[in-house]
Formats: structure tokens, sequence, C-alpha cells
């Protein structure tokens, strides 16, 4: 049997060559890293769990008018997704502060902020993805002045959808990271949402209790990472029938 081709390997996700051309296959797996790959570890089931979370986020956002690269899920690891041309930024929407930005800035995390903010990290895991103002972006030449106002624009539909539907099972959602691909359609350029849309991507508390349902609780050791992920797919209603970690039955008071 002729082997795929594998055009990219990243930590969390694989690439290979899809079966048209312009299609990829993305391939989710159970690798967990934090602080730049420093911290690592295999967290059976993830990539199962953040296949189905991303092809729930990504289809929703299609049904909505956001372009993505998703197409459709191929297996229990596997999705076909649309090619694109990955612009070399973290794109982060902030409605709370935590993580880096409560640090920088000395806040408590939790803080909700006056609106939503958009920042960008510049990709590059060398120099740990440093935050970069958008006046570096357009003097380098990574995106255009109309491109920023599109991400932008993206961006905080994105953070309407998602807020939207994690609020309404109980879950809320502090901040989120997106990465943005060009496609061309004849001599038109678009700009589309790509990469994943998962808990290892964003931050997402429990509203009752506060408690962490994301990738800080592998970064923070709070327990464990395939139960949160479980307990939010178990919530979207999007959690796969024979994935081998059963989630644990709960107590109904
Ligand atoms: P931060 O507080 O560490 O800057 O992260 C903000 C959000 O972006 C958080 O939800 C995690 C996400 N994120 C990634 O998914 N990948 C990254 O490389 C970075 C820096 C952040």
């Amino acid at each position: 049997m002729a082997r795929r081709k594998k055009i990219y390997e990243g930590k969390a996700k694989i690439l290979y060559e899809g079966p048209e051309p312009g299609t990829l296959v993305q391939y989710f797996k159970d690798d967990a890293t934090a602080y730049n790959a420093e911290k690592k570890a295999t967290v059976e089931g993830k990539g199962v769990l953040n296949n189905r979370l991303s092809e729930f986020f990504m289809k929703g956002l299609n049904a909505i008018g956001v372009p993505t690269h998703f197409i459709r899920r191929l297996n229990m690891r596997e999705q076909l997704i649309r090619q694109v041309e990955i612009i070399p930024l973290e794109v982060i929407v902030r409605n709370y502060a935590a993580g880096s930005m409560a640090e920088r800035l000395g806040m408590d995390e939790g803080t909700q902020l006056p609106r939503p903010i958009v920042e960008f990290s510049y990709k590059d895991d060398k120099l740990g993805d440093p935050l970069v103002p958008e006046e570096y972006i357009i003097a380098f030449g990574w995106a255009t002045q109309q491109d920023m106002d599109d991400i932008v624009a993206l961006a905080l539909r994105v953070n309407d959808f998602l807020s939207g539907v994690m609020y309404g099972v109980g879950i809320r959602l502090i901040d989120f990271k997106i990465e943005i691909g060009r496609i061309w359609e004849g001599d038109y350029m678009r700009l589309i949402v790509a990469d994943e849309i998962s808990p290892d991507s964003c931050r997402l508390w429990d509203i009752e209790t506060g408690q962490r349902l994301d990738k800080d609780v592998f970064r923070r050791d709070l327990g464990s990472l395939a139960d949160a992920y479980t307990e939010v797919a178990r919530r979207l209603g999007v959690l796969p029938s024979n994935i081998t970690h059963a989630p644990k039955p709960t107590l109904i008071n």
C-alpha cells in the first residue's frame, strides 16, 4: 500500500497530503505540550476529543457564515481540511484576564475586561511566540492593514459564537487563540479560520465553580486533562461513543 505524504508535523497535529489538490488531512495526536514544549505528556483520548470538538466549532462557524478550513471529519482522529497559507500569527481574543495577560499586568485571573481584546503573537517557537503590535505585522509584510481589519472582524465573530455556545452549557470563555489562513479563489484571496479550535487553545471555566476545563489543567497540574476535555465534549453533546477514555459517572444529588 502506498504511504501518504506527510506535509507537516506540529506538537499536537500532523498534516498529510489530501485526496484532492487544495485539501489536507489533519490528524490529531494524543500529545500534550506546554511552556513551549518544555512540559510534555501523552494524554490518551485527547486527539479523539479535539478532533470532535474542533469539528463541532468549525461546523458551527461555517453554518453562521464564518469561513473555516473544515470540510468533513474522516474518522476518530482525522478531518479533511482546505489547504491554506497560514499567516504566522496567533490571534488571541480575551474576555477575562488570565494567563500571560494577568501575569504581565498584575491582574487577578478572571477579572472581566471592559471589552473583548484582540492581540497577536508572532508564531515562532524558537522566540517563544512573542507578542507583536499590529505596526510590526504590517511593517514586516506578514499581513496588510486590510487583512488585519478582516482578521479582527473574524476573530470577534468567532468570539461571539464561541462565547454563546459555551455559555449555553455553563462554561465561561475566558480567552482563546485561532490561526488564520489565506486561500485563493481565482484572482481573489480570502481569509479563513484554520488550525483547530479545542480546549487546547481556549481557556474554559465552569461558570458556577470556576473549575478549569482546558489545557491549564495540564499546564498547572490541576487533575486529569482527559476528564476535563471529556466534560466539555459531554456538555456539548459531541462525546464520541467509543473513545478509549470513558467518562466517569457523576453523582446526582
Ligand atoms: P496566554 O495567556 O498564555 O497568552 O494564552 C492566551 C490564550 O491563547 C489561551 O487560551 C491559550 C491560547 N494559546 C495557544 O493556544 N497557543 C499559544 O501558543 C499561546 C501563546 C496561547
